[in-house]
């Protein structure tokens, strides 16, 4: 099972892609998360790329591209992965196919969680997200039962940089810029699947759940 999770910054990807990797034994492979922890390890990558994120640019592909592909070569990944984050543009979405048909292999969905942007700035206000083990929580529609600390190790919650209202504009855009057009890319390759993203989050897993047990 070899999933892409595609949608606008606080879609919700990341929340499903945890149910999905939970309830189908298969590893979630997040960019922003691996960023995230280079930055918290305070690592030459991390320091560059946060000079990006802190803007809600992208990351530059030589900083990205290589250390993706490379994490889906690790023994955790053979039976299948759940792609958070990554591709988010075309050429980031062509060197994948070519390196997964090297190996033989190709992908079996890409599922874009739909979220009009409307939504999205009280979304990402409100989401919480852990400085330890990076579980992601929202102060009104998933708070955490411990408060102010994480549900899973304890550590403390936090307001992402990126997620300052201003950050959040220039992401979408950014969004809608460079990495809408996958939602063509894929639906060329047949592959495409799109769920409702606005529903409770719990309905929106129910979809994908469907499609991919179909
Ligand atoms: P990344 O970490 O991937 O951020 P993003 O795409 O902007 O998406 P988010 O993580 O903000 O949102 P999400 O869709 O995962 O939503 P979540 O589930 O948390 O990337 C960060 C940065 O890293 C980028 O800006 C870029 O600079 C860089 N980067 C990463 N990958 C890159 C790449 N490939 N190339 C170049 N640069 C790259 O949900 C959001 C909130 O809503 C949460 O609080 C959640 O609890 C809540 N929520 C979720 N679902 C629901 C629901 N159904 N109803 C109500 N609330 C919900
Ligand atoms: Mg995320």
């Amino acid at each position: 099972m070899k999933i892409v999770m595609l949608g606008a910054p606080g879609a919700g990807k990341g929340t499903q892609a945890k149910m999905i990797a939970a309830k189908y034994q298969v590893p979630h492979v997040s960019s922003g998360d691996i960023f995230r922890a280079n930055i918290k390890n305070g690592t030459e990558l991390g320091k560059k790329a946060k000079e990006y994120m802190d803007q809600g640019l992208l990351v530059p592909d030589e900083l990205t591209v290589d250390l993706v592909i490379d994490r889906l070569s690790w023994e955790d990944c053979k039976n299948g992965y759940i792609l958070d984050g990554f591709p988010r543009t075309i050429p980031q979405a062509k060197t994948l196919d070519e390196a997964l048909e090297k190996i033989g292999e190709h992908l079996d969905y890409a599922i874009d969680v739909d979220v009009p942007d409307e939504n999205i700035v009280t979304r990402m206000s409100g989401r919480r997200a852990c400085v330890g083990c990076g579980a992601t929580y929202h102060i009104v529609y998933n708070p955490s039962k411990k408060g102010e600390n994480c549900e899973v190790c304890g550590d403390q919650l936090i307001l992402r940089d990126d997620d300052k209202p201003e950050t959040v504009q220039k992401r979408l855009s950014v969004y809608h810029e460079q990495t809408q057009p996958l939602i063509d890319y894929y639906a060329g390759q047949g592959i495409l699947k799109s769920v409702d993203g606005t529903q409770d989050m719990n309905d929106v897993f129910a979809a994908i759940a469907a499609i991919l047990e179909a």
